[in-house]
Order: structure tokens, then C-alpha cells, then sequence
């Protein structure tokens, strides 16, 4: 575990650069498509809420600032596969820069026992997975699919950076299904980072933002204000921003997963790594970094 201080002078330069930040009209994405625009980048807003999408970009474009926001709903393949389409078209067909923002809350219907329209147990209300899990799963395989498609032509290495949480290395007893849904955005970067490490055509690197309680719609004053009285700090929105920026412009930062507590940064995942031993036992570590290398997904192919 190592806390890192991020200056500005460590943010790569996003100037005439092509973002894309899906949960772009509020909150966390809100703080990095401004941080990202003010820097010079070219920015793609997408959200479902088109309202506030439309107001950010306008008030964007006045203050001089390149910006355009589509409507998208992260769960939904066909509206997001056109989102990507129209976000390419905006900006002249390159996107260089990807964020897998978009996300709600736990719907806290998991563990209540409630009846459906015949009076039946409902099902468990999925929502929370579809926009974080599904909604991660999609943005990543079209911003692999367009970084590839649009070879860079200058030295940039192209940067996808997803939003998991807090949750994602805890125990939620009260966010089942949110936790569930940001353990796995975790579990895809792991995979995602030695995808495109091996990349043949492009120079391609993922990476995590796990932020903390963070003052925004989906975390508001009274959360924020119940955190505080148990003394637990509360993020600004523009420092969780300042994370995700770091990692996406920054190669060498491949596989890594920022926390973000009390606007203080904190990079996991290689102390996790490190020291696997430890807490998963030598025998265990061994056999599954063993597994990890055996190709099970060719094996599969030959079968069929
Ligand atoms: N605020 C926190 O304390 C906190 C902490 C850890 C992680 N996060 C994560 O940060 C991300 C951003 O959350 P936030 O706090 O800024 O909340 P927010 O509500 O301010 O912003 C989330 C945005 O996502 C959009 N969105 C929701 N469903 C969508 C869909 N299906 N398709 C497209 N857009 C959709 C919303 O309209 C909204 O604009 C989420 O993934 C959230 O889980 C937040």
C-alpha cells in the first residue's frame, strides 16, 4: 500500500486530446469532464440524464471550452455502441481517453422481502448491477474497440480508467449488491490489465478510481454529514477527478486502483499482489497464477 501525492505537473497532457466520461452530467464524472476540458481535451459527455448533460455542455462551450454531450444509457448495448459511434464522429474518429464513470445506488430491496404484482417474492432489483457492472463491462469493450480502430498517431498511450469504489475492497453489509457490483469492476481491470499489456497493436493501460464517501447526488449533505460525525473525512468530487486523470494519462500506472479517502490517495493493488502469499497461502498463490497463464478461452475455441 503506498499513498501518493498527485501534482498537478503529474497529470499528462490532455491538450486536443478525445475523452469519454459516461456518467458525465453530475457529480464525480461532472468533476473530471471539467478538469479535463479546462486542461484543453476534447470531451464527450454521456449520460441518461439528458437535461443536465445538455446544461454542462453549453455552459462548457461558453466559457470556450470543447465539449458535447450525447445521451446514453450505459445498460443498454445498441444506445451505447452509438453513443461510442457518435463520440468518435464528434471529434474527428479518435477517442484517447476512456472513463467508466456512470453508476447508482444500492436499491436495498436484496434483503426486504417484497411481493410482485401477484403477490409472489419479487426478484432482487438488479438495477445497481446493470448501470455499474454491465454499464463497466460495455464502456470497456468499446473503448478497447476504438482505441485499436484508431491506431494513435503521436506517442499517446491511450487510457481507460473505471470507477469502482470503497466497496470494492470492503464489507458492505448494508450495499450488497452495490459492493457486489464494484468488486467486479475491480475483478475485470485485474483481467483487463494483462489484456492489453498484450495488446499487438496498440500501447493501451487500465486502471481504477475507488473513491470514498464523495459529496455528489448519489452521496449527499446528510450521508456526507452522518460520515463526518463518525469522523470519516469526505471527498471533494475535483480530487477524486484529479485520480482518474492521473491514471489515465499515466502508462507506467497500468493495473493500478486508486482509493480516495479524505482526498488523500492511495494506490492497492500492488501491495494486494505482493503479498499474496500472505493472505491466500503459498500453495494457493502458486496454482492460481499457474491457472491464470493457461488459456482456458483457446481451449474453448478448439472445442467448438
Ligand atoms: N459519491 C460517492 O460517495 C461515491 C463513492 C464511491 C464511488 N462512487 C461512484 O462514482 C460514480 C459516479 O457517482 P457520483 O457519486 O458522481 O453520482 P451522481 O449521481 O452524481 O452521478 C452519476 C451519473 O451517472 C448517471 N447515470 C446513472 N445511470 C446511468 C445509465 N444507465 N447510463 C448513463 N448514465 C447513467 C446519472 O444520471 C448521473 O449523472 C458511480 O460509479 C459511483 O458508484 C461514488
Amino acid at each position: 500500500m503506498s499513498e501518493i501525492t498527485i501534482t498537478d505537473s503529474m497529470l499528462g497532457d490532455v491538450g486536443g486530446k478525445v475523452a469519454i466520461v459516461t456518467g458525465g452530467a453530475s457529480g464525480i464524472g461532472e468533476a473530471i469532464v471539467t478538469a479535463l476540458a479546462d486542461r484543453g481535451a476534447r470531451v464527450v459527455i454521456g449520460d441518461v440524464n439528458t437535461a443536465a448533460g445538455q446544461a454542462l455542455e453549453a455552459s462548457l462551450v461558453a466559457s470556450k471550452r470543447e465539449a458535447r454531450f450525447f445521451e446514453v444509457d450505459v445498460t443498454d448495448w445498441p444506445s451505447i455502441r452509438a453513443f461510442f459511434s457518435s463520440a468518435a464522429d464528434a471529434f474527428g474518429g479518435r477517442i484517447d481517453l476512456v472513463f467508466a464513470n456512470a453508476g447508482i445506488g444500492e436499491r436495498n430491496t436484496v434483503w426486504t422481502d417484497l411481493l410482485d404484482e401477484g403477490g409472489e417474492l419479487a426478484a432482487p432489483d438488479f438495477s445497481v448491477i446493470d448501470v455499474s457492472l454491465r454499464g463497466a463491462v460495455y464502456t470497456s469493450k468499446l473503448a478497447l474497440h476504438y482505441f485499436r480502430k484508431a491506431p494513435s498517431t503521436d506517442a499517446f498511450d491511450r487510457g481507460l480508467v473505471i470507477t469502482g469504489s470503497t466497496s470494492s475492497y470492503n464489507e458492505r453489509p448494508n450495499l450488497p449488491l452495490y459492493s457486489a457490483a464494484k468488486h467486479g469492476v475491480i475483478g475485470l481491470m485485474r483481467a483487463l490489465r494483462h489484456v492489453v499489456a498484450a495488446d499487438p497493436v496498440e500501447k493501451i493501460h487500465v486502471g481504477a478510481i475507488a473513491p470514498g464517501g464523495t459529496e455528489t447526488a448519489l452521496f449527499p449533505s446528510r450521508a456526507a454529514d452522518a460520515f463526518r460525525a463518525q469522523g470519516i473525512p469526505v471527498n471533494t468530487a475535483s480530487s477524486v477527478a484529479t485520480a482518474a486523470i492521473y491514471l489515465a494519462t499515466n502508462a507506467t500506472t497500468n493495473g493500478h486502483a486508486l482509493t480516495i479517502l479524505g482526498d488523500r490517495f492511495t494506490e492497492v493493488e500492488e501491495a494486494i499482489t505482493r503479498t499474496q502469499e500472505q493472505w491466500y497461502g503459498q500453495y494457493n498463490t502458486d496454482m492460481a497464477r499457474r491457472a491464470a497463464s493457461v488459456r482456458l478461452d483457446m481451449l474453448s475455441v478448439i472445442r467448438e
